[in-house]
């Protein structure tokens, strides 16, 4: 499939710069595009490092410039930017604004469109379908932006979305990648552990983003990396608390506020356990399943100590438990 592949990518190029060309150059993307980008708050230098765009209104302004251009019908339907029904072609974005995203290697594979006003009707993002050249299960968002910064700091700082990862480097942080929602897979942790062995989850401060942290967790520990999290106040994602703190004192939370798989399990259900004996080996026996599923024995017993230290329990036990659930497994 490769001359597929090609000319799917000589598409999406086109559209990239088609839809950044709208953004920054006709009255339409100014008023309605570049308004809303700005009226949130995002600069300029951010907005074109990106590659941000706008797709007009109009229901097939972008598929009728595409065919004009002479690219063909097949690639655009494939790649999913015009949707084609019978003799009815639409633009999958039109009125949106669009996030492209790269490949590695840099190239474009897909987008990201949101709408500028949020209502019950329409979904508040779309994205790109699935296709020989866009796999959502082994792509993050940024990383094509983030990699060096990532292996430089030795660090990645996994968000949910396409507007956390701008804040973070609007912030002056580099080293951020997003889920674009939050199904994790084990190929996006493969991606990271490319660059770095070290992840920190920093998911938005409601019940999903915690529920989708504790699933990360685990997933991240299988792949054999380590794994810390950060907690956001409720109802903040990085995006609206990087603007509420600014640069300097979002540094400054998230060196506050990382804390070790353990930690956060045990400040997150302890809580809700407090002295109960019941909760508290609950609480453990939770602790315990996730420290089982990391392949390397020596990381195995410095999470034990660590929790053994912290839940007042004796290390043997631990082990034993441990034991029993990977012999389980495997
Ligand atoms: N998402 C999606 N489709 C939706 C909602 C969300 O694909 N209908 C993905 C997007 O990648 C989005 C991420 O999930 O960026 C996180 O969702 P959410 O927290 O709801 O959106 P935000 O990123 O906070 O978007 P915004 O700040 O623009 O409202
Ligand atoms: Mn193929
Ligand atoms: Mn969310
Ligand atoms: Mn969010
Ligand atoms: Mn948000």
């Amino acid at each position: 499939h490769q001359t597929e592949r090609e000319s799917m990518m000589v598409v999406t190029s086109f559209a990239a710069r088609y839809f950044a060309e709208r953004l920054h150059q006709s009255d339409e993307g100014k008023s309605v595009g570049l308004g809303y980008l700005r009226e949130r708050g995002f600069r300029d230098d951010i907005i074109r490092k990106f590659e941000l765009g706008y797709s007009p209104e109009n229901k097939d302004a972008f598929t009728r410039e595409a065919l004009r251009k002479g690219f063909k019908l097949e690639f655009l339907e494939k790649t999913g930017l015009t949707i084609v029904r019978d003799d009815y072609k639409v633009d999958r974005f039109r009125g949106r604004v669009i996030f492209p995203i790269h490949s590695l290697a840099g190239k474009v594979i897909g987008f990201g469109g949101r709408v500028l006003r949020s209502d019950a009707k329409t979904a508040k993002y779309l994205n790109s379908p699935e296709s020989e050249i866009y796999h959502k299960s082994r792509i993050l968002y940024g990383a094509y932006q983030a990699r060096q910064e990532i292996a430089r700091q030795d660090r990645c700082y996994l968000v949910e979305g396409y507007t956390d990862v701008l804040s973070f480097h609007q912030a002056g942080i580099h080293n951020v990648v997003a889920s674009s929602g939050t199904a994790l897979t084990p190929d996006q942790i493969r991606l990271i552990a490319r660059f770095t062995k070290n992840l920190t989850i920093i998911y938005d401060g409601d019940s999903a983003g915690i529920k989708a942290s504790l699933r990360g967790i685990d997933l991240v520990l299988e792949e054999g990396l380590n794994v810390k999290v950060v907690l956001l106040p409720d109802g903040e994602d990085p995006d609206s608390f990087s603007k509420k703190l600014g640069g300097e004192d979002l540094q400054g939370y998230i060196k506050e506020h990382e804390t070790d798989f353990i930690r956060f399990k045990t400040s997150l259900l302890l809580n809700e356990t407090k002295d109960d004996p019941v909760g508290r080996a609950r609480l453990i026996q939770d602790i315990v399943r996730s420290i089982s599923v990391i392949p390397d024995s020596i990381m195995r017993t410095e999470y034990v100590k660590d929790c053994s230290n912290l839940m007042k329990i004796e290390e043997h036990l631990l082990f034993s438990e441990i034991g029993k659930l990977r012999r389980k497994r495997y």
